[in-house]
């Protein structure tokens, strides 16, 4: 496994197996790898001859300064794990690499962007949208691997390509969860014990939901499953909406096919996110 710190040298090797007509997978990441990280490389596996995995914490997505500073670092642990799952190149660059100057560019997703995470978390997804593009540049994959875990994060990554016209294939990867239902996460070890114990209830909950949707209108199974978290100490919902899983829209009609449950709880510092499918 090599780890490549520049976007030249990156390019560089990357170019060899482009002109040998290998396929290329691409995994970004912000690090403190866990196995839902490690699905989608080895996912990327799979499908292409060679792989890279980025690792870089990036400052413009973090809208809260704060929790850019909390972020979990583990890079040592991080390169342990990729090595052995059989990664080819870890692209490590530094913020002055990928940011030589402030980048201004500001992104529109419509209506995409302004609801859930986009309402909650202000220029969050123009951050992701500005660093997804310079690593599209950089890398240039055939494929690149994002989990459903981050359903907005998803939907706005695959509209920015469309528009931006890159020809890469976006594969969307089934979220990973802990035994207790937990959707895997980085921030997931910033919890204490109690809260981490507690936690199982936001999953809890959803499949919960799943099943309860048939009882309910979905304006009474939005207004159960925020109680049922806030019930919870510590435990605060900041939003639970049932939305059409392409355009993202709040919805009160049950439409057979189309509706994905998508929640933000806030514990104490933390915001965990997860989502459902509720088709
Ligand atoms: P990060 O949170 O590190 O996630 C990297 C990728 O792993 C994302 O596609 C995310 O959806 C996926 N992922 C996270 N938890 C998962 C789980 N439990 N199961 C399956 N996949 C999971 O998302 C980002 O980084 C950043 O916004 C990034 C796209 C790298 C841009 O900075």
């Amino acid at each position: 496994m090599k780890i490549i710190k520049t976007k030249s040298e990156l390019g560089k090797s990357l170019e060899l197996y482009r002109a040998r007509g290998i396929s290329i997978g691409f995994v970004p990441t912000m690090g403190s790898l866990h196995l839902g990280h490690i699905s989608l490389v080895d996912r990327s596996r799979n499908e292409n001859g060679v792989t890279v995995v980025s690792i870089f914490v990036n400052p413009t997505q973090f809208n809260d300064k704060k929790d850019l500073a909390n972020y979990p670092r583990t890079f040592d642990e991080d390169l342990d794990k990729l090595s052995s799952v059989g990664c080819d190149f870890v692209f490590a660059p530094s913020v002055e690499e990928m940011y030589p100057e402030e980048d201004t560019r500001l992104f529109d997703f419509g209506t995409l962007g302004t609801v859930m995470e986009g309402a909650c978390r202000p220029g969050h997804f123009n951050g992701v949208a500005q660093i997804v593009s310079k690593l599209f540049d950089a890398v240039a994959p055939d494929k690149v691997y994002f989990g459903e875990k981050d359903f907005q994060q998803l939907a706005i990554v695959k509209r920015m390509t469309d528009e931006m016209n890159y020809k890469v294939q976006i594969v969307e990867c089934p979220s990973i969860r802990e035994t207790d239902g937990l959707a895997m996460s980085s921030r997931n070890v910033l919890l204490t014990p109690v809260q981490r114990k507690n936690a199982s209830v936001i999953a809890r909950t959803l499949f919960e939901c799943q099943k309860k949707k048939e009882e309910m209108t979905l304006h009474d199974l939005k207004n159960w499953v925020i109680q049922q978290i806030n019930e919870t100490p510590e435990f605060k919902t900041e939003y639970f909406d049932i939305v059409d899983r392409t355009t993202l829209q709040s919805t009160d009609l049950y439409v057979p096919g189309t509706l994905q449950g998508c929640i933000a709880v806030r514990v104490g510092n933390i915001r965990l996110i997860d989502n459902v499918d509720l088709s």
